[in-house]
């Protein structure tokens, strides 16, 4: 469920004409809509109402600030994965004591700034990454509270390159040898505080049943640990509850929860949860300007000004994300392939789409675009990043402004003559 739709032959952000946001921003822009992000919020939380709970978004779906605040205001925490994420989500006014950080690849610098920050807890991917947090901790006289990430080996049945919980993945530990590693850490590791088992496999997931799987081996864990005497307090099921981009029919967050209870139930841990796509994704929209439209003797074209590299999903992943005029003209569906600017046949938000034939001029919503949309764009053909706008009822702001031309040369610089010392 989202807040966009047409009003007539406009097609609105909540109450507001897109056209009226473009005439301010220009193309591409980015829009999302605050009333959807916080409805999305609330769907969450209310499904999880009767228990012990944290729900902490993960940055990595859409990291402005002011949708993180958006999410921190309704009392919500963070699922990090570097210190650029910690910096954004402690200066969109979060909690660290709410802030968990993921990843496998975590630097010495990036732990020291998650500990000094007094987050409240890592989710461990490897007995490496272990002991370093320990020994940096005992460095700054800190306990790092801990959770191990476990890798079920449970197939998410989703995108290869999105599917993080099978034996194949770089993703976590398995489970015996986690216990191994929280026995080790109580006897060796003292500035370690086992606090939490976490688990995470996989993005848009739209079936229940890897969810479940995954949660009874969790549960095992929990248990043979409190066989071993260590109680730990939280269990983090990681992110992964897919959405609608297509004909996809996710399951509601609200069944999501009733398995989530029902494979919990008894245990007496503090659920967390890492939602990222399922609170924003059908929050936002890219808009993109028709530049040109061509027919070619195989197929149409409609060259717009919004590439793979404000949008890599499609691209990147063969995603599918629905296409529509912002102006409802009336007319006939053509099918075409709606292609950005970018110098490689693999740039296009929509192929073989039927989509109402188009003129240059006009605009073109790509939806379902609020998750790993901006997140994931560069400035590949050097091209400028795009606006970003919250719509909040009949109001809008701009909350990242487009980049400029010098925007796209900042840090570089040409070789100073005589300067040269590393020979
Ligand atoms: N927690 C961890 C440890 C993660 O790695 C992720 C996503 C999440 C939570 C949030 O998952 P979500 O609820 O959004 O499914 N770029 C891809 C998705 C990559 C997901 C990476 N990890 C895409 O555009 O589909």
């Amino acid at each position: 469920m989202h807040y966009f739709a047409y009003k007539g032959k406009r097609f609105c952000a909540e109450s507001v004409p897109v056209e009226e946001i473009i005439a301010e921003t220009g193309t591409p822009v980015y829009i999302y809509s605050e009333k959807t992000l916080k409805r999305h919020y609330k769907a969450f939380d209310k499904a999880f109402a009767k228990t012990p709970k944290l729900i902490c978004y993960s940055v990595k779906a859409n990291s402005n600030i002011a949708v993180l605040r958006t999410f921190a205001s309704e009392g919500g925490g963070f699922d990090i994965v570097s210190a650029g994420e910690l910096y954004r989500a402690l200066k969109a006014g979060a909690d660290p004591s709410k802030i968990v950080y993921s990843g496998v690849g975590k630097r010495e610098d990036e732990i020291e700034y998650g500990l000094r920050s007094r987050i409240l807890m890592f989710n461990v991917e490897s007995p490496q990454e272990l002991r370093a947090i320990d020994s940096i901790a005992a460095r700054l006289r800190k306990k790092a509270g801990v959770a191990i990430r476990v890798n079920p080996n449970v197939d998410p049945k989703t995108h290869p390159y999105i599917s993080t919980g099978l034996k194949k993945n770089k993703f976590g530990i398995e489970a015996e040898e986690a216990l191994r590693e929280y026995v080790h850490a109580r006897a060796h590791l003292k500035n370690i505080d086992p606090i939490g088992v976490d688990c995470h496999i996989g993005s848009q997931i739209t079936e229940i049943s890897p969810f479940v799987d995954a949660l009874a081996k969790t549960r095992e864990l929990v248990l043979s640990l409190r066989g071993e005497g260590i109680a730990v307090k939280y269990l983090d099921m990681g992110g992964g509850l897919g959405i609608n981009y297509d004909k996809e029919e996710p399951p509601h967050p609200t069944r999501y929860g009733e398995a989530v209870l029902e494979g919990t139930k008894g245990l007496g841990v503090t659920l967390i949860f890492e939602p990222g796509r399922a609170m924003v994704g059908n929050a936002g929209i890219l808009v993109t300007r028709v530049l040109y439209t061509k027919k070619g003797s195989m197929k149409n074209f409609v060259i717009v000004d919004a590439g793979m590299n404000d949008l890599a999903r499609p691209s990147l992943y063969g995603s599918y994300h629905a296409v529509k005029p912002v102006r409802d003209k009336g007319r006939e569906e053509i099918s075409v392939d709606v292609a950005g600017p970018i110098c490689e046949s693999g740039d296009f938000l929509a192929k073989d789409r039927l989509i109402p034939a188009v003129e240059p001029g006009e605009f073109l919503a790509v939806m379902s675009a609020g998750a790993y949309g901006f997140s994931m764009s560069s400035n590949y053909n050097t091209r400028p990043r795009a606006a970003e706008v919250m719509v909040s009822g009949k109001e809008f702001h701009v909350i990242r402004q487009r980049e400029n031309l010098s925007d796209l040369l900042r840090g570089e610089q040409l070789v100073r003559q005589g300067r040269r010392k590393n020979r």
